[in-house]
């Protein structure tokens, strides 16, 4: 090829690479590290393609990431900090309430104050930077939302709680009660006529309890920081260009999205890296027997777990031939039976993915049951809170899943589940089942969302994608107002036909032929 055709199409490759470079604010008010990790992924998707992302949350970046600027006000790590300081554990074994409604109620108000009056956050406010879109975490989205009045840019959400519809039904999307189970209960999405009566209880008690948060607690804090003319955070919400939902068909059950909506469950998923060598000498120490993986998260303190339950686990894993790895984040343990080792941090999906493990017992938080359908692992599964209860109820109803509860927990039942789950085969094909499911899509969940943030980006927001429904109150999108209309005038038809008959009947009685007929009758 001759050096001016190189040019050609260098200039034309130039030009072709025309960079779309943006920079985006992500903005997360999640209380747990968990909701970190899809912005994290979806960041370090996007920073290669020129991108620069600031990011604000509550928890310090463990990593350093070029074009990744983290901003974590220390006021607001504080404030979560202690308000996660939870032992929630040992508040379902009593069958309470894990996190009190009341501090549910709190926490976005008390946060959103306590972000906006730090002193970091207020400098990065007046620091004149500029950005094109805000990305934000659609579960307490309200908070944020005050960032789009000040920016006046678009901006997206990540439903980061796949089961939480709150932010989706006020961005227009349908969420029927009958097939939506609500995030806190342990529904699917076939009810029956009790389950949906209270399921439909939950969702309207939930919503309920939001507005009043938002409409008299956290839009004052808004006014206090963004000045009185600010929009309700329901009507700022109504302009969320484009959705990015952290769920699946196949993992979070099929539902109606409309244009503005994609689903990027397992936008985090990866395969697996060896293992670092002492985990792996450890897992090889029990041959063909293999290993369980134990986790409760990061938002369940397990150390804060009751002394009878860490005995009660002990000793379930002192009686299996397989080796255990338990994320346990306090001192060892003097007890600990030589099958069992701690560690503060485990790398998760490398152990989902080892060909040794056997199972893995979970309290089922959202990213743990996506990972462990990617890897193909059954699972014993303990909801603890939030969300745990309808990831587990469709974990077992995907067939791959033990469910057990902890106000009930018993040695026995646990040591019956993993027992279970490892040597009845049905838990193991069934995972791969919903594995090559999950797997079979057209793109992978990171492409399927870097195209829409750049979608959204080139077309500066994407309002011909979202639909009036959102505009709608109850009373309008259900044509409750219309069925009244329809009511009035069949009663209005009703009262003219009854009119109609009585003129008839009375034109009729006082002509002779209908007399002649009346008087034959009352002969008769
Ligand atoms: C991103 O940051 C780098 C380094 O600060 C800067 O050179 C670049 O221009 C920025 N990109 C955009 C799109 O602003
Ligand atoms: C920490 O949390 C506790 C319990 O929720 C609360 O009573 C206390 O006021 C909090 N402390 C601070 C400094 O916020
Ligand atoms: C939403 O977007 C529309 C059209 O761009 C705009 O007129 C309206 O003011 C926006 N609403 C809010 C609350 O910002």
């Amino acid at each position: 090829m001759t050096s001016s055709g190189h040019v050609i199409i260098l200039a034309v490759l130039a030009a072709l690479n025309v960079c779309n470079c943006a920079n985006v604010l992500m903005i997360t008010m999640g209380g747990t590290k968990s909701h970190k990790i899809p912005f994290w992924e979806l960041a370090r998707g996007l920073i290669p393609r020129g991108h620069n992302i600031t990011f604000i949350n509550a928890f310090p970046q463990d990593f350093i990431t070029d074009g990744l600027e983290e901003i974590t006000p220390a006021g607001l790590v504080f404030y979560v900090k202690n308000f996660t300081n939870w032992d929630l554990l040992g508040a379902r074994m009593r069958g309470e309430e894990p996190v009190h409604p009341l501090d549910m109620m709190r926490y976005p108000y008390e946060a959103c104050d306590i972000l906006y009056s730090d002193g970091e956050m207020k400098d990065f406010l007046h620091s004149g930077q500029t950005f094109d879109l805000i990305i934000m975490d659609g579960a307490f989205p309200e908070c944020a939302l005050g960032l789009v009045y000040y920016f006046k840019i678009p901006f997206m959400y990540i439903n980061t709680v796949g089961f939480y519809t709150g932010s989706l039904s006020v961005a227009g999307n349908p969420t029927p009660y009958s097939i939506t189970p609500f995030l806190a209960r342990p529904f699917t999405d076939n009810m029956n006529l009790l389950e949906r009566t209270v399921n439909s209880f939950w969702h309207i008690c939930a919503n309920l309890m939001h507005s009043v948060m938002v409409k008299v607690f956290l839009h004052n804090v808004l006014k206090k920081h963004f000045g009185k003319d600010i929009p309700h955070s329901y009507e700022l919400s109504k302009n969320v260009s484009f959705i990015l939902q952290n769920g699946y068909t196949t993992v979070t059950y099929a539902r109606p999205y409309l244009p503005n909506v994609a689903e990027i469950a397992c936008i985090h998923c990866k395969d697996p890296k060896p293992l670092p060598p002492n985990f792996e000498e450890f897992i090889r120490g029990s041959g063909e027997n293999g290993f369980i993986y134990f986790s409760m998260g990061s938002s369940v303190k397990a150390a804060n777990m009751p002394e009878y339950l860490r005995r009660m686990l002990l000793c379930v894993f002192k009686q299996l031939p397989q080796r255990v790895l338990w994320k346990w984040e306090a001192d060892d343990m003097p007890d600990l039976p030589p099958n069992v080792k701690l560690s503060r941090w485990l790398p998760q999906q490398d152990l989902l993915g080892h060909p040794k493990i056997r199972a893995f017992v979970t309290h089922g938080g959202l990213l743990s049951m996506f990972e462990t359908v990617y890897h193909g692992v059954p699972i014993v599964t303990i909801p603890v809170f939030c969300d745990h209860d309808s990831n587990a109820a469709k974990a077992q109803l995907d067939g791959y899943a033990i469910q057990l509860d902890l106000a009930t927990l018993t040695a026995d039942s646990l040591l019956r589940a993993i027992r279970g789950v490892i040597h009845n085969p049905k838990y193991k094909s069934d995972v791969k089942r919903m594995q090559r499911l999950l797997k079979d899509q057209k793109e992978t969940p990171l492409e399927r969302a870097i195209y829409w943030t750049e979608y959204v980006l080139r077309h500066k927001g994407a309002e011909h994608l979202l639909s009036p429904s959102r505009n709608l109150n109850v009373i309008e999108y259900y044509l409750i107002d219309v069925m009244f209309v329809f009511l009035i005038l069949a009663i209005a038809l009703q009262y003219i036909l009854r009119l109609l008959i009585k003129i008839i009947y009375k034109y009729l009685s006082s002509s002779v032929g209908f007399s002649i007929v009346r008087k034959n009758i009352k002969v008769e």
